[in-house]
C-alpha cells in the first residue's frame, strides 16, 4: 500500500492487534470502527484493512466482487470443508451453486416445512415438565437434525448429534482464531489447542464419511422427494458429475452440516432472549401467531407474519450469527481512496456495521417495528446477516423458515422469561452465541 489507511491505535510490535482481537473481538472491532471508514489493523506484523462503512462494503461484495477472493479466514476452514460450495472459487463455485440453488428456492423450502415443524414440536414438547431450559444446546440439536434430514434424507442418531455439538464449536472457533493469525504461524506446533482443533476436524470428517456412505447405500423409493444428494449425484451435466466425486460430496455434506448447525441456533436463541427481555412484544407476537399452524402452511404464509419476521430481523441485526467476515484482493483494488495491492486482507464486522448510528436510530436498542412498513429504507449492506452479492447465503429462506417455525412452536406453548438480573453477554465463538441461555418457561393452556 503506497498511502496507507490510518492505523488503529495500540498495535504491539510483532503481534500487532492479535491479542486485542482474541480477548474481546466485538469490542476491538467496534472501537476500531470509530477510526475511519477504512482503517488498517495489524495481524501480527502484517497489514490488513478493516471496512466499517456499508458503502465500501457494498463495493467489495457486489460490483467489485470479482476483484476479491474469500481470504485468510476461509483458508483456515479448508482442512474441514475442502472445496465445498462455501469455499470453492471461480467456475467450480459457479457450477456448484447453480446445481444446488433450486433446492433452496421457496418451492423446495416448502417441502422442508414438515420436518422443521415435526422436529421443533418434539423439542418443545420435551420441555413440558421443566421450569428452566438451557436453550442454546436445544436449538443446536434441532438445527443439526433438520439440515441433515431435509438435505440428505438422514435421521441422525442422538450420539452423532452430540458429537457434532461437542466438536463443531471447537472447529469453528479454531478457524476464527486462526483467521487472526499470520499464515501458518503456530499451526504446526503440537499445542493442546492445535491438537484439539485437528482432532475435532478428523472426528467430524469421519462422521461425515460414515453418514455419506450410509446415504449412498440407502434404498430410495420412486416416490421419495429428490434431496441434495440426488441433485449432486444424478445430474445430467457431465462436468457437474465429474466435479461431484466422492471427495467433493463429503466436502458438500460437511459444508451444509457446518453452515446449517452453527448459525440458525444462534438466531433462534437471540430471538428468544430478546422476547424474554421484552414481554410486551412477546405477547404481541403470541397474539399474531395464535391459531397459526406452521406445519400446515407455506413459506409465503409464514413470511406474512409481520411482527414475528420483524423480531427475527431485529435479532439478526443486533446479534448476527456470522458476525465478522473477510475478503482478499486478487488484483490491485481502489477502496475508500486507497490503493490496495493484490493479496491485501480486508475484514469487516457485520456486528459493528449493523449497529452504525449513522444508519439506525438507537442502534443498540431492540426496536423490531423499525422493520415494519418500508423495510427497503435501509441501504443493502447496512443489514447483511446473510451476506450480499454472489456469495450470499444459499440457505437464507431455509433459515428464515426454520427459525420462524421454531419460535411459533415455542410461543404457542410457553411464556419465556429471563431469571432476575440475568445478563447474557454475546460470545464471539466463531458464531455469535449467547454463552449460556437458561430461560424460564411457563406452560400455557393449549391454543
Ligand atoms: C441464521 C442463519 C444463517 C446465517 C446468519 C447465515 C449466514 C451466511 C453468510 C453471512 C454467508 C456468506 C458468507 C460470505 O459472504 O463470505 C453464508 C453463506 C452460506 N450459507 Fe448461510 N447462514 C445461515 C444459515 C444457513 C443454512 C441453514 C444453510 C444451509 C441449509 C446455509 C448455507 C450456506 C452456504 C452453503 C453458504 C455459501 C454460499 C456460497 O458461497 O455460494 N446457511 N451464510
Amino acid at each position: 500500500m503506497a498511502v496507507k489507511p490510518p492505523l488503529v491505535p495500540h498495535a504491539k510490535p510483532l503481534i500487532g492487534h492479535i491479542l486485542d482481537i482474541w480477548q474481546d473481538p466485538l469490542k476491538f472491532f467496534s472501537s476500531a470502527a470509530q477510526v475511519a471508514p477504512l482503517s488498517r489493523i495489524k495481524i501480527g506484523w502484517k497489514d490488513a484493512c478493516l471496512i466499517s462503512n456499508h458503502e465500501l462494503l457494498y463495493q467489495i461484495l457486489v460490483p467489485e466482487a470479482k476483484k476479491y477472493d474469500k481470504g485468510i479466514q476461509y483458508e483456515r476452514a479448508r482442512a474441514m470443508l475442502g472445496n465445498g460450495v462455501l469455499l470453492a472459487e471461480g467456475d467450480l463455485h459457479l457450477r456448484q451453486r447453480r446445481l444446488m440453488q433450486p433446492m433452496f428456492n421457496k418451492p423446495s423450502v416448502n417441502d422442508y416445512i414438515d420436518a422443521m415443524h415435526t422436529y421443533s414440536t418434539a423439542m418443545v414438547e420435551s420441555w413440558a415438565d421443566r421450569d428452566v431450559v438451557e436453550l442454546y444446546p436445544e436449538f443446536y440439536r434441532l438445527a443439526t437434525r433438520v439440515v441433515i434430514d431435509t438435505l440428505f434424507s438422514t435421521k441422525m442418531s442422538e450420539s452423532d448429534v452430540e458429537l457434532v455439538r461437542a466438536k463443531m464449536p471447537i472447529v469453528i472457533s479454531g478457524i476464527e482464531k486462526r483467521g487472526a493469525l499470520p499464515p501458518r504461524l503456530f499451526d504446526t506446533i503440537p499445542t493442546p489447542e492445535n491438537r484439539a482443533f485437528y482432532s475435532a476436524i478428523s472426528d467430524l470428517r469421519s462422521l461425515g464419511d460414515r453418514l455419506v456412505d450410509a446415504r449412498l447405500r440407502m434404498k430410495r423409493e420412486r416416490e421419495d422427494r429428490a434431496d441434495l444428494m440426488d441433485v449432486l449425484t444424478e445430474t445430467d451435466d457431465e462436468v457437474a458429475r465429474r466435479d461431484n466425486d466422492r471427495a467433493q460430496i463429503l466436502n458438500e455434506f460437511l459444508t451444509f452440516l457446518t453452515a446449517g448447525s452453527e448459525t440458525t441456533p444462534s438466531a433462534i436463541a437471540w430471538s428468544c432472549y430478546l422476547l424474554g427481555r421484552h414481554p410486551e412484544i412477546q405477547e404481541e407476537v403470541r397474539a399474531e401467531v395464535a391459531g397459526f399452524d406452521p406445519g400446515a402452511n407455506t413459506v409465503a404464509a409464514i413470511q406474512q407474519l409481520p411482527l414475528l419476521q420483524a423480531v427475527v430481523k431485529e435479532a439478526l441485526r443486533l446479534y448476527p450469527p456470522v458476525w465478522a467476515l473477510g475478503r482478499r484482493t486478487l488484483q490491485t483494488a481502489t477502496l475508500g481512496g486507497y490503493e490496495l495491492p493484490p493479496g491485501t486482507q480486508v475484514f469487516y464486522s457485520v456486528y459493528s456495521i449493523q449497529r452504525d448510528e449513522n444508519v439506525y436510530d438507537e442502534p443498540n436498542e431492540f426496536r423490531p417495528r423499525r422493520w415494519i412498513g418500508d423495510d427497503k429504507k435501509y441501504p443493502r449492506t447496512a443489514f447483511l446477516p446473510f451476506g450480499a452479492g454472489v456469495r450470499n447465503c444459499i440457505g437464507e429462506h431455509f433459515a428464515w423458515i426454520e427459525i420462524s417455525i421454531a419460535i411459533v412452536n415455542i410461543l404457542k406453548r410457553y411464556e419465556l422469561s429471563l431469571q432476575p438480573g440475568q445478563q447474557v453477554p454475546p460470545a464471539a465463538m466463531g458464531a455469535l452465541v449467547p454463552g449460556n441461555l437458561p430461560m424460564r418457561l411457563k406452560r400455557l393452556v393449549a391454543q
